[in-house]
């Protein structure tokens, strides 16, 4: 079986290296069903047919390079794993027979203030970093997205935002270096991997150039005490004015003001509840007096407003009450871990009034309907579109992502909620970006399309890798016939030859 002879492969071929049996766990292990599913986000895909033969649990760089090596040998295709939470489940399923290599055990963070950068293993968590960083320094943060749970490995592959983008731009902008390993097993940093690799794997989504091991990141600077707050109001107290002038101010604010809005339906009660979510890098007098200048409508109070720290707003934007211990942010337990369905857009033009009164009629029907609008602007328009491969900058005035959780996990539930998904992205359509009708890598979506398992083909591949990257695709393309001409590195949606 092929199990054994991978197992052989590892230790007889790679035995320098891998003497450590334990990081390889087959179907009959023990620890094999609880290792696939611990880090599953959307378990939407539990009770998917494919299970890998094996799963590889590295603790060292060496074995990761055993790992490939071994996988190329014996014609297995890799999925690799950092955080689990890719949306359509491609870091743990494969149509053909395949191993996972899951980075769970190399999650080691290193941080240098007087430098201010740190380097941090793709298996780490961003909560694992925020607190890491704040172990070490009050006055310096990352600018990644709000989920502790999220890898590092995924997110920074395909770019990565939260409520530090408008002051600092994306995670994947603040990467100074990284290690992969590549198709033929080579450990390869900044240098030896070369300008235009270091560009792709910096924004052009996970699972296409190699298997990142780990990354060198620029710390940001933030004050000592900053500004949270969340204002919520229904369909009743005129949120309809106040989201369309939130389109034409938030995107413009000053760049250490994020304001955010959550949207979610309540259809048991007919309602729509409408969140302002907001974090500033200032104490609550500023903000109050900024807010009263250029948002007055919202009507903020300082006694709406919490002063916290960065590291403590990171837990509160996930959702932890005000004050809890920092060590929520180490909690291996996925928060939001639920079925769910997601897609996103870029808006370049505000939506109207009737266009929102639409969307809000769709999530009024709606128990577990969330849309979240991140306003882009600032440090987000001081960077070119071919940068790094994420290329939603200038002209993006925010991002939204539509999110339909379910509970029960059956095909006619499933259909049923992803049917609604459709429907409300095809009502979105002349609303939002076109030409591309853009879409974030991270929040991944199969519905854009896929690529053809063993024969990819660019033109029909550029259905989804516009969407994601717009011009920046062809360069991706051309670069993975040069660094993976034999496509070992591939999924539904990675980047595929150019040809
Ligand atoms: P996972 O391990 O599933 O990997 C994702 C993809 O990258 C897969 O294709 C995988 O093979 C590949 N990959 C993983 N590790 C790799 C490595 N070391 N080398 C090469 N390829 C690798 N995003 C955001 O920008 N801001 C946000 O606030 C949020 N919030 C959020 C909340 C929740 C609940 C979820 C489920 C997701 C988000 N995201 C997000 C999206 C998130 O950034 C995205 O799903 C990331 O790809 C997840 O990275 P993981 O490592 O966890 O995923």
């Amino acid at each position: 079986p092929i199990q054994k002879v991978f197992k052989r492969c590892m230790s007889t071929q790679f035995s320098a290296y891998t003497k450590n049996f334990e990081i390889i766990y087959n179907p009959e292990s023990s620890l094999y069903s609880y290792l696939l599913q611990s880090t599953i986000q959307n378990p939407r895909w539990l009770n998917a047919t494919t299970q890998p033969l094996l799963i590889v649990a590295p603790f060292h760089e060496a074995e990761v390079q055993a790992a490939v090596l071994c996988s190329k040998k014996y014609d297995l295709q890799v999925r690799v794993r950092s955080g689990g939470h890719d949306y359509e489940g491609l870091s743990f399923l494969c149509p053909t027979p395949y191993i996972i290599i899951d980075l769970i055990n190399m999650r080691s963070i290193d941080i240098n203030v007087e430098e201010e950068t740190g380097w941090v293993q793709s298996g780490a968590t961003l909560g694992e970093l925020y607190y890491a960083i704040a172990k070490k320094s009050q006055v310096h943060g990352f600018p990644g997205g709000v989920c502790p749970t999220i890898g590092i490995g995924g997110h920074l592959s395909g770019g990565g935002f939260g409520t530090l983008l408008r002051k600092y731009g994306l995670a994947a902008d603040n990467v100074l270096d990284a290690y992969l390993i590549d198709v033929n097993g080579r450990i390869l940093d900044r240098k030896a991997m070369g300008e235009e690799l270091f560009w792709a794997i910096r924004g052009g989504g996970g699972a296409s150039f190699g298997i990142i091991l780990s990354w060198k990141i620029r710390l940001v600077r933030v004050p000592k005490i900053i500004t949270g707050f969340t204002v919520s109001k229904t369909l009743d107290s005129g949120v309809t004015k106040l989201v369309h002038r939130w389109q034409e101010i938030a995107p413009y604010l000053p760049e250490d003001l994020f304001i955010r809005i959550i949207t979610v339906g309540d259809g048991f009660n007919k309602a729509v509840q409408v969140s302002f979510n907001s974090l500033f890098l200032g104490e609550i007098d500023t903000l109050i007096r900024l807010m009263n200048k250029s948002f007055p409508e919202l009507g903020l109070k300082a006694e709406d407003c919490i002063e916290m720290s960065w590291v403590a707003s990171t837990a509160y934007f996930a959702g932890f009450p005000n004050g809890s211990l920092l060590e929520v942010l180490l909690d291996k337990k996925q928060l939001f871990k639920s079925n769910f369905k997601a897609k996103s857009d870029f808006v370049t033009e505000p939506i109207p009034i009737n266009g929102l009164e639409g969307i809000w009629e769709r999530f009024v029907e709606e128990e577990t309907a969330i849309m979240i609008m991140d306003p882009f602007g600032g440090k987000m328009n001081e960077i070119s579109e071919s940068e790094t491969p994420f290329p939603h900058r200038k002209g993006s005035l925010y991002n939204i992502q539509y999110l339909k959780k379910w509970e029960k996990n059956g095909v006619r539930e499933s259909n049923r909620h992803v049917h609604w998904m459709r429907s409300l992205y095809k009502y979105m359509g002349p609303y939002v970006s076109k030409s591309p009708r853009a879409a974030y890598v991270n929040y991944r979506d199969l519905d854009l399309g896929t690529n053809n398992h063993d024969n990819t083909n660019y033109l029909q591949s550029t259905s989804w890798g516009i969407k994601y990257f717009k011009g920046n695709f062809k360069r991706l393309a051309q670069l993975k016939s040069k660094v993976d001409p034999e496509n070992f590195f591939r999924s539904e949606q990675s980047i595929p030859h150019y040809k």
